[in-house]
């Protein structure tokens, strides 16, 4: 089924969006403040300079499946859905300057008033999460004087193009999200990404507005460690090629999910001592990493925000489930569960820490002796009775995962507050507390 399409603002994403429909069959309508663009993309050319994107335009164009205008009004009454492409760029302090965005919003708003039929609205510039529902939907309304869900539809559907590969990668996206209040407002978005070779996530639009954000400061996270780890290699003598050609090959730790829910700080033998080692060299080699630099103190930082949550809710009786860094291990090594229990407790909080592999009747050797001789007052609050631990609790932390939802659900009472550390999955959460947080998530 073909469709008709708008699309307000004919830079990089909109030039693309407005040449991969038009060749994939659609009616579309570009639209630009830019006479310059507009008259380029009308006479059948393109305004920026894309592989294949002159071939496109010329051919959607020749075909009479596209033109282009400055008038919206004409854009709005002549297609069923306007695709929002306008740019948001950084004011000088670094705030989203969102005024091109509200001024198609004004334009299209009252292009609305106008129409008789629905209008299905979609920003796909990239935007903070709540500015569609927030700044952008309210602007809608007051311009049209109607309503959203009634009279028209507002959908956020972020772009996932790279500038020099812009066609290919919206023929072969990553994923298709579509953000909408209400899946039913999502049906003319389905049909026209129907032949895109790509997982279709349907979500709620605040998350389709973040995935944006999340994947664009990842990559930047991306760019910046790589840089930082070969520029270590460069000084130590190492090749860096070799180094990330077997680096990225691991897809079971490296490149994959892991280490990416957010919970809380890492900790263990390994993490931060190894980082303390390549921060250290790097400073005898006067080099400044501050990627690598800054991950001690934002590690501090979960600390810091799991005590101050403890600490809003004006309770005092605390039940730490496990001490050790992860559950099946008894390695208390920079445990941030110990540096969190060790503030708790100098806050005056009456603390109870169950840990099954971590129990002194089981324990010996080393971490015995660690715990009796650094951490004895948590070693004299350690209990393996996770009832016993529960019971008095009134605020209970879940540090790592070796109690199961069905222990947990049989003792939680609906007035305890949970801290869930782990960010357990929503299915294996266990019940009976109503309060039930982490603090990055
Ligand atoms: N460039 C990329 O690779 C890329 C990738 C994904 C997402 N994004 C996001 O997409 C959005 C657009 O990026 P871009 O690089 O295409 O921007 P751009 O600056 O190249 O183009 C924006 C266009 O919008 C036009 N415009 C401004 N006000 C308008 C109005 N009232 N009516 C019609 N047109 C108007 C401008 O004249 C300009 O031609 C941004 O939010 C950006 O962050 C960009």
């Amino acid at each position: 089924m073909s469709l008709s399409v708008s699309i307000f603002g004919l830079g990089y994403v909109g030039s693309v969006s407005a040449a991969c429909f038009g060749s994939m069959g659609h009616s579309v309508i570009g639209v630009d403040v830019s006479r310059t663009k507009v008259e380029i993309l009308d006479s059948g050319r393109t305004p920026i300079i894309e592989a294949e994107m002159s071939e496109m335009v010329a051919a959607a164009s020749k075909a009479g499946r596209l033109r282009a205008t400055t008038d919206a009004t004409d854009a709005v009454l002549n297609s069923e859905v306007s695709f929002v492409c306008v740019g948001t760029p950084s004011l000088k302090n670094g705030k989203l300057d969102l005024s091109h965005i509200e001024n198609v919003a004004r334009e299209i708003g009252a292009a609305i008033r106008q129409k008789k039929a629905p209008h299905v609205f979609v920003l796909r510039s990239t935007v903070l999460p709540g500015t569609t529902e927030t700044v952008v939907l309210p602007i809608l309304e007051r311009e049209s004087g109607k309503r959203c869900g009634r009279d028209f539809t507002v959908c956020y559907n972020p772009e996932f193009m790279r500038e020099g590969s812009a066609v290919a990668d919206f023929r072969n996206p990553p994923y298709t999200i579509l953000g909408a209040s209400d899946a039913n407002h999502l049906a003319p978005l389905r049909e026209l990404y129907k032949d895109v070779p790509a997982a279709l996530y349907e979500t709620t639009i605040p998350v389709a507005e973040m995935v944006k954000y999340f994947s664009n400061c990842y990559h930047a996270v991306k760019v910046g460690f790589a840089n930082e780890m070969g520029t270590m290699c460069k000084h130590l003598g190492v090749d860096a090629q070799a180094v990330t050609k077997i680096f990225t090959s691991d897809t079971k730790l490296n490149i994959s999910g892991a280490y990416l829910s957010p919970g809380f700080a890492f900790g263990g033998s390994c993490l931060p001592k190894d980082l303390r080692a390549i921060t250290y060299k790097a400073k005898e080699l006067d080099l400044k990493l501050p990627v690598l630099e800054s991950l001690m103190p934002s590690n501090a930082e979960h600390i810091d925000r799991t005590v101050d949550m403890v600490l809003s809710t004006g309770k005092k009786k605390i039940a730490q489930l496990g001490l050790s860094f992860k559950a099946g291990t008894d390695d208390l090594r920079e445990s941030p569960q110990v540096q969190l229990i060790k503030r708790l407790m100098g806050e005056g909080m009456e603390v109870r820490v169950w840990d099954e592999d971590v129990s002194l009747g089981r324990l010996a050797g080393a971490n015995r002796q660690y715990i009796e001789e650094v951490i004895p007052h948590i070693g004299s609050v350690l209990s393996a009775d996770l009832e016993a631990v529960l019971r008095p609790a009134e605020v209970v932390i879940l540090g790592n995962k070796s109690a199961s939802k069905d222990r947990l659900s049989k003792h939680l009472r609906p007035e305890q507050i949970v801290i869930d550390l782990i960010h357990v999955d929503r299915a294996k959460r266990p019940e009976g507390a109503k309060t039930y947080e982490g603090i990055c998530w």
